[in-house]
């Protein structure tokens, strides 16, 4: 049950606690995992099988359509019950193009059955549009440099940060250069109690692996991302102080983040979360002489770096507004 606190985490055996898990919510539903906070897409002509939504493990989506534009093949990481494969199927609808992976065979029997119950619900769907394999996050068995897009959702944050860190290089190797990598994890408004942390049963249910966002886009950085977008941030829960011990209440929230494969540039990452800048000077334009040519009166997102050196320049006709935490992309960086 969620929110009890269950086995103390042997750090060799954690994942043994999370196949167990999942292959038990496998065969019948969790409501306690069913967490998202976004919610479920209404497309036409796609109609999700009952039970997939009833097996809706994940904290947010990652099915983020203008990234969807001009993939070709994509790549899912922990399938669930598939309902977010067959969201990508919707827009790519071509024979193995999309390769899913997971790394719990009763997870992987679930998907299969339901994307077969959801082909005859949906005219456009074929079950073969969905290569499902059997693998593991850490080593994906995939070629290096063949994926368009790439999606995992509410997986990553159960990895421990040495797992994290290598499940993030083996996406990041997949990619083509420019490829996208869609997450969905919660992050927890400071660091997670180690106590809670090495639990893994907790861990297992989304709850305690969590990092702060910092320590997330960190990571996300550390394996050779140069550009991310936060797409959503929402409330998830909250670990109470009294059931789980704490000092504190403890915040977590559920980020929706597009990580890009290009290169870092040298003055570090490019992170947008959702500032802008306003020119409302004289002239027609400001142009910064970095690249950045701001026009008056209309708003140009920008990432934090650039939103900061602006800042810098002390100017009081650039208005430069605080994260939203919602950018939509195509921004400058
Ligand atoms: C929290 S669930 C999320 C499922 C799905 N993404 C969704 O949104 O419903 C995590 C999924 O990852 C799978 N999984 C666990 N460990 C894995 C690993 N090391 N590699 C690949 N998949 C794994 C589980 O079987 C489960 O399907």
């Amino acid at each position: 049950m969620s929110g009890i606190i269950g086995l103390p985490m042997d750090r060799s055996d954690y994942r043994d606690v999370v196949e167990d898990l999942y292959a038990a919510a496998a065969q019948t539903p969790q409501a306690s995992l069913c967490c998202t906070t976004t919610p479920i897409w209404h497309l036409p002509d796609l109609d999700v099988p009952q039970a997939m939504l009833e097996r809706n493990y994940g904290c947010g989506t990652t099915i983020h359509p203008r990234d969807l534009a001009n993939a070709d093949r994509a790549l899912y990481v922990g399938v669930g019950a598939g309902m977010e494969v067959l969201q990508l199927s919707y827009f790519l609808r071509r024979k193995g193009a999309v390769v899913a992976i997971d790394k719990v065979p009763e997870m992987l029997e679930t998907a299969r059955s339901l994307l077969e119950e959801a082909a005859t619900a949906n005219a456009w769907f074929d079950p073969s549009f969905v290569d499902l394999r059997e693998g593991d996050a850490l080593l994906l068995p995939v070629d290096s440099e063949s994926i368009d897009v790439a999606a995992q959702n509410c997986l990553f944050n159960i990895f421990t940060r040495e797992h994290l860190d290598q499940a993030l290089r083996e996406v990041h190797r997949v990619l083509k250069p420019g490829g996208r990598f869609m997450l969905s994890d919660p992050v927890a408004e400071r660091p997670m109690p180690s106590r809670l942390a090495d639990d893994a049963r907790l861990r297992a249910e989304c709850l305690s692996g969590a990092l702060t966002l910092g320590q997330y886009l960190e990571a996300i950085v550390a394996a050779g991302f140069g550009t991310i977008e936060i797409r959503a941030r929402r409330p998830y829960r909250v670990l109470d102080k009294r059931r789980y011990g704490l000092d504190e209440n403890l915040l977590l929230e559920s980020i929706e983040a597009v990580a890009i494969k290009d290169p870092i540039p040298d003055d570090g990452p490019c992170i947008f979360t959702g500032r802008n800048v306003i020119y409302v000077g004289e002239d027609d334009q400001f142009d910064d002489g970095k690249g950045h040519l701001i026009s008056r009166d209309i708003p140009l997102g920008v990432c934090d770096k650039t939103a900061a050196a602006l800042q810098r320049l002390g100017r009081d006709d650039l208005v430069i507004t605080q994260s939203t935490w919602h950018y939509p992309g195509d921004g400058c960086c």
